[in-house]
């Protein structure tokens, strides 16, 4: 009954005659004054939300730029489209474009677009590893990778190929986790076999990535760096091949601390020898003032040769030598 009375009142106050919000979109509800606008948010919305749907999906781990790069370029096509309604008006004669951007308080289409373009797609670096030739007035926009992208990639297949050669198939097979209590001799043979026959592949790539994330000014999108991130993890802490580099290392450690340890205990009980030897021979030093001939015998009862003593002697240190002077 409202309803009744405001429709009639409201075509008086637009001007507009009834044929004409006829053929308006059907989505169209006669109050909405933007209602010829409506379309476009609709469709807007459409390629707004296959892009957040594709970013959703990639996000662990974060592999936007690769993978959503397509929806990116539409969603950025049409949002150009929305910026240029400028043909198009609301009921109240403003451009559509208006409408969408600047007519209310708050533009959520606006806020998502921002945080679609800032928040992921910049964020992600995605133009180091993505080059959009952008033409956006006749949605004809190409993609490029650029060839740090490209290598990087092929370095991955080649270590993927190789890991790939020594499973059944399944990478991540629970059997391929040499964690796993139910491991066979024969399952850790082959995730000890990736380790050392991938182990080149694995270098050349890490060798490869290192380089551009060292050089200035050059860089790799997220996505490359968390293929990265998840490959040095699936090898050092799944297959635990660095580990087991580690171990040998270690071992190798153990057995050096070892020989040391017991290279130190042989000297320390040859020098308390050699020293329990000199106190007796001060003992000595201070008879032969009155018997050397005495003395002399007595150290060759003690298994003390000349040579030894003479040896001792010239290291010895100082007070003794004052002592004897
Ligand atoms: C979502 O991700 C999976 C792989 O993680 C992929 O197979 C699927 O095609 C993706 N779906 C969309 C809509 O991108
Ligand atoms: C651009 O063209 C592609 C087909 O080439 C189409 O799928 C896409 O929807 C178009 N995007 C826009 C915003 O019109
Ligand atoms: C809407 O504005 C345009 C110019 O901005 C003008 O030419 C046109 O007459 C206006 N239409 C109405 C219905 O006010
Ligand atoms: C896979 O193994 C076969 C035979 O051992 C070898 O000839 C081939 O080069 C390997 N492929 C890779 C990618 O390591
Ligand atoms: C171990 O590797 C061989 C090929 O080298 C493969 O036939 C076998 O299925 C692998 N075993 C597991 C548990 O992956
Ligand atoms: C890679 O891993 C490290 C530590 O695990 C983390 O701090 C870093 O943020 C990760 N990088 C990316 C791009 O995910």
């Amino acid at each position: 009954m409202l309803r009744h009375f405001l429709i009639p009142s409201f075509l008086i106050l637009s001007s507009f005659s009834t044929p004409e919000l006829d053929s308006a979109p059907f989505t169209d509800d006669p109050w909405d004054l933007d209602g010829p606008c409506q379309k476009y948010v609709e469709k807007f919305a459409y390629y707004q939300a296959e892009m957040v749907a594709c970013a959703t999906n990639w996000s662990i781990p974060p592999k936007v730029c690769t993978n959503c790069y397509q929806n990116y370029i539409n969603f950025k096509t049409y949002e150009f489209e929305t910026k240029n309604l400028n043909n198009v008006f609301s009921l109240d004669n403003r451009t559509c474009s208006q409408v969408i951007y600047d007519n209310y308080l708050l533009s959520y289409s606006s806020d998502i677009s921002t945080a679609l373009t800032s928040k992921i797609w910049e964020k992600s670096r995605c133009d180091s590893c993505v080059t959009i030739t952008w033409s956006l007035h006749d949605n004809k926009s190409a993609p490029t990778f650029t060839d740090r992208t490209i290598q990087f990639q092929q370095r991955l297949y080649e270590w993927r190929n190789c890991v790939v050669n020594y499973t059944s198939g399944d990478v991540l097979d629970p059997k391929m986790v040499p964690n796993d209590p139910f491991l066979t001799p024969e399952d850790l043979k082959n995730s000890s076999k990736i380790c050392n026959e991938c182990k080149s592949e694995f270098d050349e790539l890490y060798k490869f990535y290192w380089k551009i994330y060292t050089t200035p000014d050059v860089d790799f999108c997220v996505d490359v760096e968390t293929t990265m991130n998840d490959t040095i993890h699936l090898w050092d802490d799944v297959w635990q091949c660095a580990e087991r580099q580690d171990r040998n290392r270690d071992l190798f450690g153990i057995m050096v601390t070892f020989a040391t340890l017991m290279l130190l205990t042989a000297l320390f009980y040859a020098a308390s020898y050699i020293q329990g030897g000199g106190q007796q021979r001060n003992l000595v030093r201070y008879s032969r003032l009155s018997d050397p001939r005495g003395q002399r015998s007595r150290l060759l009862s003690s298994g003390i040769s000349d040579a030894d003593l003479v040896h001792r002697f010239v290291s010895s240190t100082v007070p003794p030598i004052h002592q004897m002077r």
